[in-house]
């Protein structure tokens, strides 16, 4: 078969290290096959799922059910994160060749999952592998709470939570001490930017990711959005916006933070709306879109999205090629326009905070490991075609 590629743009296939897939646990929302699904459609062949499931990965058994749950369903390749606990410390370190990363929530967020003491923190930096990065949710969800104690209707009126600057520079004071690698999910301020840009100069082993949630919006759409923008870390003030895409060249890595929700779920009153939007269909298209307006360069985005996620990560495939080097090949329509509605997103959970945003630029074909798994809308790609990907070391 000839492949023509005539004015096409030919891209390396995007890396999402930040998906929340709900399998096991919460397939109502999402499981492994609609959440590959949509990331096939949105041109990511790779991606790292998050421990927050029931149960929580925290465990080699609870591992295994996850992997063995992927195997049947993935249609892209994928890698697991393995979740903190307060007790799993030394079980961590003798697992971690199976994982991708730690993810370590300093923060409560959705699920169980949260260690919060100096101890337990400080082992698992000291322990865990120092090469395999620890990945923090350094936010927290609760002070959220208190402000809407507070009575303020709307946390984003009020200044981000301090505990976020809190926990970061927790978190990078003990990555300095112990010479590990640290890597930061979903920064959204200025003032955390500027915490991590001082950690780099000084030599801290430190990287960064932002989402595409806090790059293309901002508070004032979490107004337009009600519920469906809520998200943790809050969507924040168009200067913080702002200052993700001055920092951008000390951004590591761009993840989506894909955390479906069903409708019924954000429909509820906003102190029991669960945060979270779905995000792992759509970051390609809003990317390239961004290129197309000259926001940034197609190189700026490919390092982000493809070759320091497989660096960071240490991720392989089968014949220790580097995941990004793998025939993962997305071809894309640059002159195409489409806008986004919620009727084409794959995820589970049916829904997208882009719905109406004009795109130009469009995902024409997706080849996974050299196969053709999706054509212009049509799914090719099996249930079970995806493979674990391996770690370097
Ligand atoms: O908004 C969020 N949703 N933030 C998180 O950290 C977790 C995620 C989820 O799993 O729903
Ligand atoms: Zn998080
Ligand atoms: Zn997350």
């Amino acid at each position: 078969d000839v492949i023509d590629a005539e004015g096409l743009l030919v891209l390396p296939g995007f890396i999402d290290t930040h998906v929340h897939f709900r399998d096991p646990g919460a397939t109502h929302k999402e499981d492994f096959y609609t959440g590959t699904l949509a990331a096939l459609a949105g041109g990511v062949t790779t991606i790292l799922d998050m421990p927050n499931t029931q149960p929580p990965t925290d465990s080699l058994p609870h591992l295994t059910e996850k992997a063995a749950i992927a195997g049947t369903k993935a249609v892209v390749d994928y890698g697991f994160y393995l979740g903190a606990t307060d007790t799993n410390i030394e079980e961590a370190a003798t697992i971690a060749r199976e994982v991708a990363a730690m993810k370590l929530y300093m923060g409560s967020s959705t699920g169980s999952l949260l260690v919060t003491e100096f101890s337990p923190i400080y082992r698992h930096f000291s322990t865990f592998p120092l090469e395999k990065p620890i990945v923090v949710h350094a936010e927290d969800e609760q002070s959220l709470k208190y402000f809407g104690a507070l009575g303020l209707q709307d946390h984003n009126q009020a200044r981000p939570p301090v505990s976020a600057q809190i926990a970061l520079s927790r978190a990078i004071a003990i990555a300095e001490k112990t010479g590990r690698r640290l890597h930061v999910a979903h920064t959204t301020t200025q003032r955390e930017m500027e915490l991590i840009h001082e950690a780099k100069q000084k030599g801290v082993r430190v990287t960064c990711e932002v989402t595409p949630l806090h790059l293309f919006l901002n508070e004032e759409d979490q107004h337009r959005l009600g519920n469906f923008g809520k998200v943790n870390p809050p969507l924040r003030s168009k200067s913080d916006q702002a200052a993700l895409w001055r920092y951008f060249n000390i951004i590591d890595t761009i993840g989506t933070d894909h955390a479906p929700h069903t409708r019924e779920e954000k429909e509820q009153p906003y102190s029991k709306a669960p945060s979270g939007m779905t995000g792992v269909q759509t970051m390609l298209p809003l990317l390239l879109n961004a290129v197309s307006q000259g926001k940034v360069s197609l190189e700026a985005v490919i390092e982000r999205c493809v070759v320091n996620p497989a660096e960071i990560f240490g991720l392989k495939t089968k014949g220790a090629l580097q995941v990004g080097k793998d025939a993962d090949i997305v071809l894309v329509n640059p002159e195409e326009e489409y806008v986004i509605s919620n009727e084409q997103i794959l995820s589970r959970c049916g829904w997208t905070p882009f719905a109406g945003t004009r795109i130009k630029g469009k995902v024409q074909r997706v080849f996974v490991r050299g196969t053709l798994a999706y054509d212009q809308g049509r799914v090719l790609a099996q249930p079970g075609s995806g493979k674990p990907v391996a770690y370097q070391g």
